[in-house]
This record gives C-alpha cells, structure tokens and sequence, in this order.
C-alpha cells in the first residue's frame, strides 16, 4: 500500500510517500513559503493559498519520480483537512480529492496535529503505545496522554498563546526577522542566564494547563525599560540575556508540566512534537526527566509531507479512512 500524503494548512507545502506494507518512507517533497512571508513579518493566507496552488502538482510529480513511481502506483491520499488556515486547506483539499477521484482511490482527511503526535514514528523505532505527547508548534501547546492511533487524550495545554507564538512575538518585538523563534534561540544560547528575572505564568495552577502570553509582555516591559537607557537598539549583549532569560522561562514551564503529566498519567515515555521541540535548551532539559523521551529529528518537527502520509497509513491501517472534501480550519483533536 503506498499512501501520498499532503500538508498545506500554513506556509510549508508538503508531499511525501509512504510504504505502509514496508513501514518505510519512500520519498517526500517541501517547499517553506518563509521568505515570501518575511516581507510582511508574518503568514498572509492569501498569498500562502497561492503559493499552495502553485507548488502542489510540480512538489508532487517530484516526489513520485524521487521514489520511482507513476501516479498509478497510488494506492491511497492522505491530506490535512486541518486545523490551518482555510485557503490553504482548500488548495491541498482540493487537489487531494481531485487525484483521488482520478485514480479512483481512497482518499483520508488527517488532523494536522496528529501528524505532528505520529511524527516521530518516522525516525524512532523503540517507541511503544501509550505516552504523554508534548506537542510544541507555531499554533499549539498541549500535553496529552496517547494510548494508541486515534486514542488521544487531552492532559492540559496553553490557555493563550502557543509557545511556538510566544516565541515569534516576543522575536518580533526584539526586532528579529520573522519567523523569529528559531533566530531567537540561536542567541539565548549566547546570552547568560540569570540577567533578567522572567514570570512562570501557571507554573503552580495545579493542572496541566500553561500560558505563555504574559511572558511576552513581561520581555515587552523589559524592552521599554532598557530603551529608556539605551536607546532604540538594545547592546547586542543585553538582548542575548533577555533571549536566554525568555527561553529559560519557557522551557521551565514545559518541563515542570511534562514531568507533572508524566507523573499524573504513571506514564514513562516522553514524545515530544512540533516545531518548538527542535529547540535545543528544552531538548536538553527533558532528557534529564525520569523517563524514555523522544524527539522527531529536525526534519520531521516542523510541518512536512510526512507526518500526514504516516498518519493516513495507520488511519488505513486500522481501516479508518474518513474522507471527504472539506477542511475545518477550527478542529480540535
Ligand atoms: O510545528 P510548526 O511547523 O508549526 C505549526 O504547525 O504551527 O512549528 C513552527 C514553530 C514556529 O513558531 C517557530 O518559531 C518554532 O516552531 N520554532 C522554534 C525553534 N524552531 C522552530 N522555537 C524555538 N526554538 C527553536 N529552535
Ligand atoms: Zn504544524
């Protein structure tokens, strides 16, 4: 059974194709909208549904002659029906169902987020059902207890922003291009800690819940504050030690919550998904909890083709293949 799979609720357009019968990825496609984004410091839908429409047809017939297979060789479509972003859903909705229709094959709407929780199925072989997942991305901050393909229980996770968010803005208003996060933790790593003394919004609520949008605005604080001194650009030096203080208080906030479900749940593995979890200083930080945890490699923690294929071919797997042409821009898991 080969499943394409299809990944456009944002700004990355995805393709991949994954042998089921093998367990193996064959190949897989990508192309990141980020620069044409950066323009205007964030995603705009329109242009990214454009750039979809664009890139799917050539992103696909590239990955089909990487894997050395024709359209025929298709045996079922994956596709992101959500949650993202309308335009952009509809534009992979769409050429899903078409290619479905014209082979006449199965097509299977997937929920962005269980790609993410799946995702590092396709880099790690020892993981073994159930674990708590801490699923880290742009959109989403949330702990859950996953007890098999479609078993997803939800544990706790951000009341306001996502810690993928909190560190875009509070990029941005450290005037970093965006996306900002990834450049924001390149100078953590060479800033000191301990310069700045940051909230843990939720550390002690009781729950599993977290919040990340008072921290930006206490960074915001911070920042207006040392302006007064400075002037409008921050001494390189300074704004490397708000970086370090900023992402010190995130990742002890993640932590102290994946190590609370871990404990609430008597669960013992840790996978962690979604863009954030490529951050280094909170990989470093949960390989020190008590229990077996797991990172998807780089490749596979930001949005890809992948992920979806993968999900697709356990949903046909366990004969699930809920199709449809539709997309839900809003769709909780
Ligand atoms: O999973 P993903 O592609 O997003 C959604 O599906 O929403 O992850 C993107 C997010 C962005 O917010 C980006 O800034 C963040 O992941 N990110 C990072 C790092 N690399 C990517 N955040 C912190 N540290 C990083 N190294
Ligand atoms: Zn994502």
């Amino acid at each position: 059974m080969l499943v394409l799979g299809i990944e456009s609720s944002c700004d990355e357009t995805g393709v991949a194709l994954f042998d089921q019968a093998e367990n193996r990825l064959l190949a897989h496609t990508l192309h990141t909208q980020m620069a044409m984004h950066a323009d205007y410091g964030g995603v705009v839908p329109e242009l990214a549904s454009r750039d979809h429409i664009r890139r799917l047809v050539p992103l696909t017939e590239e990955c089909l002659q990487a894997a050395g297979k024709s359209y025929d060789a298709i045996d079922a479509i994956g596709y992101t029906q959500g949650p993202g972003l309308g335009g952009a859903l509809l534009a992979g909705a769409a050429f899903a169902n078409a290619l479905g229709f014209a082979l006449d094959k199965p097509v299977i709407a997937v929920h962005h987020l269980e790609g993410h929780l799946l995702s590092p199925f396709l880099s790690e072989s020892a993981i073994r059902f159930p674990f708590v997942a801490l699923l880290v991305s742009g959109g989403h901050t949330q702990l859950m207890a996953v007890r098999a393909v479609g078993e997803y229980e939800l544990l706790g996770e951000s009341v306001d922003d996502a810690a993928g968010e909190a560190f875009d803005k509070t990029a941005k208003l450290l005037g970093l291009p965006y996306p900002g996060g990834a450049k924001l933790s390149q100078l953590a790593e060479q800033g000191e800690a301990g310069r700045f003394d940051l909230p843990r919004p939720m550390l002690h609520s009781g729950d599993l819940n977290m919040s990340f949008s008072g921290l930006k605005t206490a960074v915001l604080t911070e920042v207006n504050r040392l302006r007064a001194t400075h002037g409008d650009t921050l001494p390189e030096s300074l704004r490397n030690d708000l970086c370090r203080a900023f992402q010190d208080a995130v990742v002890d906030v993640l932590f102290t919550k994946a190590r609370a479900a871990l404990h609430s749940t008597g669960l013992k593995q840790l996978v962690v998904a979604g863009g954030v979890g490529a951050n280094r200083a909170l990989r470093a930080r949960l390989k020190t909890l008590p229990a077996e945890v797991y990172f998807p490699t780089a490749e596979w923690c930001t949005d890809n083709g992948a992920m979806i294929a993968y999900a697709a071919a356990q949903r046909l797997a366990q004969a699930q293949p809920a199709g449809g042409f539709t997309v839900k821009p809003r769709w909780a898991l």
